[in-house]
């Protein structure tokens, strides 16, 4: 077999996506998982019914459910298949820097890709186009096309985060499959849940990144619980059995996703067919009874009126489960990140519901100018710490109208504290 290299996989991929400059490889990566996971005493929920009860319990706001839930820790070992889809630029750069991009919870790694009204939205695009960075958007470890594990035991945070680890690894090294470049900068940027790994990272692992950016992420976990209410979870088999379900005829890119086990849970039905955007009322269908869900999904993720119709219909055509695990261990992040030394931006939506309670300027003070500035305490050595207030957006950032101004924003500071592209 003739050992592939960085010029022949990106040879091949430009034939692949020759329209746009980017040259793009589909990577699926053998990864060892090693972490210490929660052991939780919970059954799994087999109706809709018994996840009721669960969430009512992550959603408590007077009792620690994780805390009731566990019985001790196990540590859990094995390998996984990552699924990754890695960027560079038309010429790769002399030094390059590498984003590893993690998804939140609702989607994978097509969120930093999103593909609808013409990949407007695409943060790969603006990132590897305009500014030569390589991207490597990953799918959760038991999400999208990665591995499928144990929702309840295997499938947490502490087992993802283990992932990421041993993907940065590969990043600095050269150990990634069909990808044998060294990267001697790399950047870690989530999401929401991903951006809680990403914090996670840094906390346990701080000379792994040169530079982070947490985005729809604060460290206040007030409106956590009220806005997991609002997904109104259900059993993702249950809820989409087309796609997840015994019913599945095939996703046929996310194979995994097929039949899933009981324990994956997905916000409730869009189901709904009234969408309410700015000065306008589109009304799909008659059908008028399901709005719940949607005004739900869009009350958590969107800010009215600042995204298109088309980031709503994708968001719940392509939504992606979690599981009871991670639900469990999200909430377990670390109190500060003390030895991390490099630049940290956390950039979040005005009206994100979930990590500002819809305005994270509320209650604005000289000591504390926005809600994310009291991530502050949480990186006493960071090379540059900026808490920056997105306008007119929701949780769902990449989803809004104005992502140009969003990556500027990201992209910039990440030029500006020596982290861009040497060309
Ligand atoms: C809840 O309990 C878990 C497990 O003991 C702990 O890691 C977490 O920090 C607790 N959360 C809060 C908000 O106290
Ligand atoms: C699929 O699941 C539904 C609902 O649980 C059940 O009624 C049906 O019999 C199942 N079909 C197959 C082929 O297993
Ligand atoms: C998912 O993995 C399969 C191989 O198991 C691969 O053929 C497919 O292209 C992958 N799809 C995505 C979206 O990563
Ligand atoms: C778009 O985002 C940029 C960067 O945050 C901001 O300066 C600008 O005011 C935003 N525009 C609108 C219309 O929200």
């Amino acid at each position: 077999m003739i050992a592939p290299t960085y010029n022949l996989v990106l040879v091949l991929c430009s034939l692949v996506t020759a329209v746009v400059a980017k040259r793009c490889a589909d990577l699926t990566i053998p990864v060892r998982v090693h972490a210490r996971n929660g052991v939780f005493r919970n059954s799994i929920p087999h109706s809709n019914l018994e996840v009721t009860q669960f969430a009512l319990g992550i959603t408590s706001a007077t009792s620690n459910f994780t805390d009731s839930s566990l019985v001790g820790y196990a540590t859990v070992k094995g390998e996984a298949f990552i699924s990754a889809k890695f960027c560079a630029p038309e010429s790769m750069p002399k030094q390059p820097v590498v984003q590893l991009l993690t998804h939140g919870i609702g989607f994978d790694k097509t969120y930093w890709d999103l593909p609808y009204d013409n990949f407007k939205n695409s943060y790969v695009d603006v990132a590897v186009d305009v500014h030569g960075y390589c991207t490597l958007a990953i799918d959760r470890f038991g999400i999208g096309n990665s591995t499928v594990a144990n929702p309840l035991n295997i499938v947490q945070a502490p087992a993802t985060l283990s992932t990421i680890y041993e993907i940065t690894k590969m990043l600095r090294t050269g150990r990634l499959p069909f990808i044998p470049y060294r990267f001697s900068k790399i950047v870690h940027v989530g999401h929401s849940f991903g951006s809680a790994l990403t914090y996670g990272l840094v906390a346990q692992h701080p000379a792994m990144s040169d530079g982070i950016i947490l985005t729809g992420f604060s460290l206040d976990g007030t409106w956590v619980g009220t806005a997991l209410a609002a997904f109104d979870l259900q059993l993702a088999n249950l809820n989409q059995p087309a796609r997840f379900g015994n019913a599945s005829s095939g996703l046929t890119s996310q194979p995994n996703m097929k039949n899933l086990p009981d324990g994956y849970l997905t916000w409730a039905d869009i189901g709904a067919n009234e969408f309410v955007s700015p000065g306008q009322k589109f009304v799909l269908s008659v059908r008028t009874a399901l709005t719940k869900g949607i005004s739900l999904l869009k009350k958590d993720f969107f800010a009215p009126g600042d995204f298109d119709l088309s980031a709503l219909e994708y968001s719940e055509a392509h939504k992606m489960p979690a599981t009871m695990g991670e639900f469990l261990t999200l909430g377990g992040v670390p109190a500060s990140a003390p030895d991390f030394k490099g630049p940290v931006l956390i950039i979040t939506g005005n009206e994100d519901e979930i990590y500002c309670g819809g305005n994270c300027l509320a209650g604005a003070s000289p000591q504390l100018p926005s809600v994310l500035a009291g991530a502050k305490k949480a990186f006493p050595h960071a090379g540059a710490f900026e808490a920056y207030v997105q306008p007119n957006t929701g949780h769902g950032m990449n989803f809004h109208r104005n992502t140009t101004g969003l990556y500027g924003v990201m992209l910039e500071f990440l030029e500006g504290r020596g982290l861009g592209v040497g060309r």
